[in-house]
């Protein structure tokens, strides 16, 4: 008896082995999880050529054409055909039906493989979905050979229209190849927004024509303070910023990838290196240092001095200019000291002139002055929550990262929100409880569990209400994280687990199920070359 239950142990352990390696091949592979997934019987060999046909003929057409055939490039011979092809492999990319741009229906039979979509971004969502079905080594570009994919019918769309990482390159820069690879990685977890932090106390990072000095000054700062401790510095001068070239070579290449690049100029708080290039638009005239430390400066841009917004819509006009086909520009607005502008004669009659009663509405008319202007751009702002303090500016959408009430009172007013709060979002907490054995982080504690189990709707929004949070975005804070491995670090997985939250509609909240999944990207992001952290790993 003992030794038949020893042998049914053995066959039925043998049974979930050989089930978790099938599935583990394919459905189970998809990370986000998909809305829908019909695995039929049979696979299709995938020949050493593949064809790709698509039935347009415009710019979004090619961007699809374009990336797919590169990435496939590396491991296959490919090439595009107006039709189907009696030898090799058929993907067919089709435009047609109506709905979401970014919905799409992936199924591969014995006809090939084909990917159906309202838009041009769905046909490219389409791809990252059949991306995951090949085998890993396809991330690092090897060849491959006799690969097999499951006939299968993916249904799918996603769950958020906004789906953002953002990545500060001021406190610490990033070169053009680096936000390229950042990316990618948004790509492949079918982000859809890089919020670009570009200015901040201790960096400008951006080329602005009309300003040479915001190049040559507010771009370095004479040296940084040496990890957490205060008055210790590295005595290394450190700087950097992205020509007007590379801003449009990076957008372009976020285009490509269907993802929408949002600039963010830091207004009227972490201004600090504009400042040092600019003292007469601070209250007190300067001088100004570009700051070596972190943390919030009580010097801000003076907003009784009609010179600031001189410059500040200068600025604006060539960031319109750079981000053509982003609706948004935004604007910072947190963490805005109001002490200079208490003691500041130009800002109190400004306040007095204006009928302002304290300094939160003074900022709300800073912002809502920058605002007008944005608009009459035909441009809308974003502004993290602290936009809400004396009156929100008419038509700004809330990013809300001091928890969720922001969101919430956004949402309540009629305005559209982002969530990204820091209890969830912030990707520069640690990922471990361990922390002496982690790289050195901001603090907090931010896990893929934690992430995961995270519902962004709040539940007080009636449903109407709830339509206003159009999206969630995880924030990467780059005071101590100074090279891309750290950034890939810091992102790998916790990426995984909020691209589910973002994209998965029919989202079961098993973390187990995840945490599976998650195993099989893993050895993606190995052969793709990242640098991920691995407290999931089983
Ligand atoms: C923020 O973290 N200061 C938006
Ligand atoms: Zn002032």
């Amino acid at each position: 008896m003992k030794r038949l239950l020893l042998f049914l142990l053995f066959i039925s352990t043998l049974a979930i082995s050989c089930k978790n390696k099938q599935k583990y091949l394919f459905e189970d592979n998809i990370i986000p999880k998909p809305s829908e997934v019909i695995v039929h019987h049979g696979e299709l060999n995938v020949e050493d050529e593949i064809y790709i046909i698509i039935n347009e003929n415009c710019e979004g057409a090619s961007k699809v054409k374009n990336y797919t055939m590169e990435f496939l490039s590396r491991s296959y011979k490919v090439d595009d055909v107006p039709e189907k092809q009696q030898n090799g492999t058929n993907i067919f990319l089709s435009i047609a039906g109506e709905g979401n741009p970014e919905s799409y229906k992936l199924t591969i039979s014995e006809l090939g493989i084909e990917i159906v979509s309202p838009g041009y971004a769905g046909l490219f969502m389409g791809f990252q979905t059949l991306r995951h079905l090949f085998p890993p080594e396809i991330e690092g570009g090897k060849k491959l050979e006799n690969v097999k994919l499951p006939y299968i019918e993916i249904s799918d769309e996603p769950r958020f229209k906004y789906r953002g990482m953002h990545l500060d390159v001021c406190r610490h820069f990033f070169s053009v190849e680096d936000v390229k690879s950042y990316i990618d990685m948004l790509a492949m977890h079918k982000f859809n927004v890089l919020h670009w932090h570009l200015t901040d106390d201790q960096g400008w990072r951006i080329e602005i024509k009309a300003f040479p000095e915001l190049t040559k000054i507010s771009s370095m700062r004479k040296e940084t303070v040496v990890k957490q401790n205060w008055g210790e510095y590295d005595g290394i001068p450190y700087g950097g910023y992205y020509t007007q070239d590379e801003i449009r070579e990076i957008v372009k290449y976020a285009e490509d990838r269907f993802i929408m690049v949002i600039p963010e100029i830091e207004m009227p708080g972490h201004s600090l290196a504009a400042l040092a290039a600019f003292p007469e638009l601070g209250c007190t005239g300067g001088p100004y240092e570009v700051g070596t430390t972190w943390g919030v400066f009580d010097d801000v841009f003076c907003a009784g001095n009609d010179k600031t917004f001189e410059f500040l819509e200068q600025v604006i006009d060539e960031v319109c200019m750079l981000f053509p086909n982003s609706p948004f520009i935004h604007i910072g607005g947190d963490e805005c000291p109001k002490t200079r502008w208490e003691n500041c004669p130009k800002c109190q009659k400004r306040m007095q002139e204006e009928g302002l009663s304290d300094e939160h509405e003074l900022q709300s008319y800073f912002i809502q002055r920058l605002e007008k202007y944005i608009n009459s751009k035909g441009k809308r702002i974003i502004g993290w929550d602290e936009i809400l303090e004396g009156g929100l500016a008419p038509d700004a959408t809330v990013m809300s990262w001091r928890g969720t009430s922001g969101g919430i009172a956004a949402a309540q007013m009629g305005h559209d929100a982002i969530l990204t709060p820091g209890e969830y979002c912030y990707f520069d907490h640690y990922q471990s409880l361990d922390k002496e054995n982690e790289p050195l982080a901001i603090g907090g504690f931010t896990n893929c569990e934690k992430i995961y189990g995270w519902n962004p709707v709040p539940d007080s929004l009636t449903s109407e209400q709830a339509k206003h949070i159009i999206g969630v975005q995880a924030n990467v804070w780059t005071e101590y994280i100074a090279d891309f491995a750290h950034i890939q670090y810091m992102v790998l997985p916790r990426m995984a687990a909020l691209s589910e939250v973002a994209w998965s509609k029919e989202r079961d909240s098993s973390y187990s199920d995840f945490k599976k999944r998650l195993q099989a990207m893993y050895i993606r992001y190995e052969n793709a070359g990242y640098n991920y952290a691995r407290h999931e790993e089983e």
